[in-house]
């Protein structure tokens, strides 16, 4: 059911620092930041030819990746996101497999604007999961 990885968001403390890394070392394919107040982050997209990786900074006070930052002062690999063809039937495939979707359930407008929803890190392998409707 699941189908591409879709994308493997990393939590920088510096995102200017991170945007000069995969720019000039790495040579690759950097997008402008996005600040997406709704999540509490600002994102940089840089695109690979298999995937993608986001580049997640603090935005705002009440931000989730602060939190993370406060713990894993260095940042991090934050969550793996994997695309579903039907998200609805993703999550309720999800449910009745007894994982546990975070927040009410209802798919919301993630990074490239299609639904998304996050499974409960402990369920899987302590790994915070996005699904994101392809
Ligand atoms: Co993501």
């Amino acid at each position: 059911m699941i189908e591409r990885l879709n994308h493997v968001a990393i939590a920088v403390p510096d995102l200017a620092a991170a945007v000069r890394l995969y720019k000039e070392a790495f040579g690759a394919d950097v997008s402008e930041p996005v600040d997406q107040p709704d999540h509490g982050v600002t994102t940089v997209f840089v695109t690979l030819a298999n995937t993608k990786i986001e580049l997640l900074h603090p935005l705002g006070t009440d931000s989730p990746i602060a939190r993370f930052l406060e713990r894993s002062p260095a940042g991090g690999i934050h969550h793996l996101c994997y695309e579903v063809a039907d998200i609805f039937a993703a999550r309720d495939r999800m449910v009745s497999s007894g994982l546990r979707v975070l927040g009410d359930g209802v798919p919301k407008p993630g990074a490239h604007g299609n639904p998304v929803l996050f499974l409960h890190p402990k369920d899987m392998s302590g790994t915070l999961i996005e699904l994101e409707q392809s």
